[in-house]
């Protein structure tokens, strides 16, 4: 292991609404990590699209908790250094971790240790750091939200993924050929031969008349819709869902937050599920053990060097990614 150096190099922003022309190439001090935290050798990084959210504001004034501010959650790399507390890892070991207070675009970063888990030579440092916050996000939403079992005991479900092609999509779609799921899934007309090699039953392009009015193929009826896309109307998801059917939404703003009220208000049969995502451990520990028998396969959309990681976030604003836009120091 190389002696860890006293600075490294990062990208730092430094106010609300910057976007791209804010990112900012500095050298800044390693950081230390505390009693509980592992400090990583950054091999891999990936953006999300809340990286850039947080950078317009979506949770001003808490996140980020000041500026400047080294965004990025996901990250996979080499422990060099452990916090007096850490139990579970060991100097040389290879993780992969979500941080909770950004860090991943940098050569090293802090992380918690209930927040890292192993790497198994199986999964590259790439496979890996595309996992945390899309796959967790995916993860999260079929078991807790959709209340779906991943081990094909439950009863057959007809689930709906929107935007399939995206980092979360992608994720979405592999997990429910582990349920008892028929899947329809939406996204361009170029990603449709991807989108079914996941293991799509049925896929829609969302620029058509069927596309946009979610209308299942064969006629069915979703239980569960997984909306990982955005604008689309309650009123047609209501018109696709059966008697009781969810829809869990990934990207909750206002609107869907007033609408989960009034639908508990008014004892509505169909329901509408916010996503908050928590690192949680063992559902990443679940991922990753996946991904080392093969059972799932992160879709890389690109690769970028620190030095340009402005492309990567260019990228990701854009909205465009096919799987997982990822960054290297
Ligand atoms: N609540 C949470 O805790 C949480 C956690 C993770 C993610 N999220 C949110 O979930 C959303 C999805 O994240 P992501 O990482 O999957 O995004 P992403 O990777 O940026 O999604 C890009 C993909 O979406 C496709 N797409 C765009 N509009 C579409 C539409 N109307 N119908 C079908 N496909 C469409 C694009 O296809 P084309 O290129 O063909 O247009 C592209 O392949 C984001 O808003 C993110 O912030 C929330």
């Amino acid at each position: 292991m190389d002696k860890i150096k006293s600075m490294m190099r990062a990208v730092q922003y430094s106010k609300y609404g910057g976007g791209v022309a804010d990112l900012k190439h500095v050298e800044v001090p390693v950081p230390s990590p505390k009693k509980d935290e592992v400090l990583i050798k950054v091999e891999t990084a990936s953006i999300n699209p809340i990286d850039w959210k947080l950078q317009d504001g979506v949770a001003r004034p808490f996140l980020p908790r000041k500026f400047p501010h080294i965004p990025g959650t996901d990250v996979a790399g080499e422990v060099v250094q452990v916090g007096s507390d850490v139990q579970s890892f060991k100097v040389g070991e290879n993780v992969v971790a979500v941080l909770g207070n950004g860090g991943a675009l940098a050569e090293y970063a802090v992380a918690n240790e209930g927040s890292t888990v192993s790497r198994p030579p199986e999964v590259s440092a790439r496979e890996a750091a595309a996992l945390p916050i899309a796959g967790l996000a995916a993860h999260q939403s079929l078991t807790q939200l959709a209340g779906l079992k991943l081990d094909g005991t439950g009863p057959e479900v007809n689930v709906l993924v929107t935007a399939a092609s995206g980092g979360v999509g992608q994720y979405a779609v592999q997990l429910l050929k582990l349920a008892n799921a028929h899947v329809t899934a939406t996204c361009g007309a170029r990603n449709i031969d991807l989108v079914r090699s996941l293991g799509a039953d049925e896929v829609l392009d969302y620029r058509t008349p069927d596309g946009v009015a979610l209308k299942s193929p064969s006629g069915r009826k979703y239980d569960v819709i997984i909306h990982c896309a955005h604008n689309i109307p309650w009123s047609t998801f209501e018109a696709n869902l059966t008697s009781k059917g969810k829809v869990v939404d990934t990207t909750p703003g206002f609107g869907t937050l007033m609408s989960v009220a009034f639908k508990k208000i008014t004892f509505a049969k169909k329901q509408l599920i916010p996503l908050f995502t928590s690192p949680k451990k063992e559902n990443l520990e679940f991922l990753v053990k996946l991904v080392k028998e093969g059972k799932l396969k992160p879709v890389i959309d690109s690769v970028h060097p620190l030095s340009k990681a402005e492309e990567a976030w260019a990228k990701s604003i854009d909205g465009h990614a096919t799987g997982k836009i990822l960054v290297e120091p």
